[in-house]
C-alpha cells in the first residue's frame, strides 16, 4: 500500500509500506524524519506521533489502553486524530492513507 506523509510545513512524501509492517516501520525504513521512533516499536516513547483523518480512523485498529496512556507523553497537542504509528499495522485497505506529522517531530 501507497502511505502519504504530511509534515507541518505542508510536504508530502509518497512511500510504500509492506503489508505486515507498522506504520512506524515502514517510516523509519523510508527515511522519514519526523519519526524518530526512539524505542523501536515498544509504545514506550511517544516519538512516532502522528495525526490520522476521522475518516480514516474506522480503517486502522483502534488505540489500546496503553497507546491511549503513552499518547499523554507525545511532545505535541494530541486530539481524536492522534496516533502512535508503531500500534498500526498495515494492510491492503490502507492504500491512499494519509498521515500528518507534528511540528514538534521535525
Ligand atoms: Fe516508540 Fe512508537 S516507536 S511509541
Amino acid at each position: 500500500p501507497t502511505i502519504t506523509f504530511v509534515d507541518h510545513r505542508g510536504v508530502r512524501r509518497d512511500i510504500e509500506i509492506a503489508e505486515g509492517h507498522s506504520l512506524m516501520e515502514g517510516a523509519r525504513d523510508a527515511g522519514i524524519d519526523a519519526i524518530a521512533a526512539d524505542c523501536g516499536g515498544a509504545c514506550a516513547c511517544a516519538t512516532c506521533h502522528v495525526y490520522i483523518d476521522d475518516a480514516w480512523q474506522a480503517r486502522v485498529s483502534p488505540r489500546d489502553s496503553m497507546e491511549e496512556e503513552m499518547l499523554d507523553f507525545a511532545a505535541a497537542q494530541t486530539d481524536s486524530r492522534s496516533r502512535l504509528a508503531c500500534q498500526i499495522t498495515i494492510n491492503a485497505s490502507h492504500n491512499g492513507l494519509t498521515v500528518h506529522t507534528p511540528e514538534t517531530q521535525g
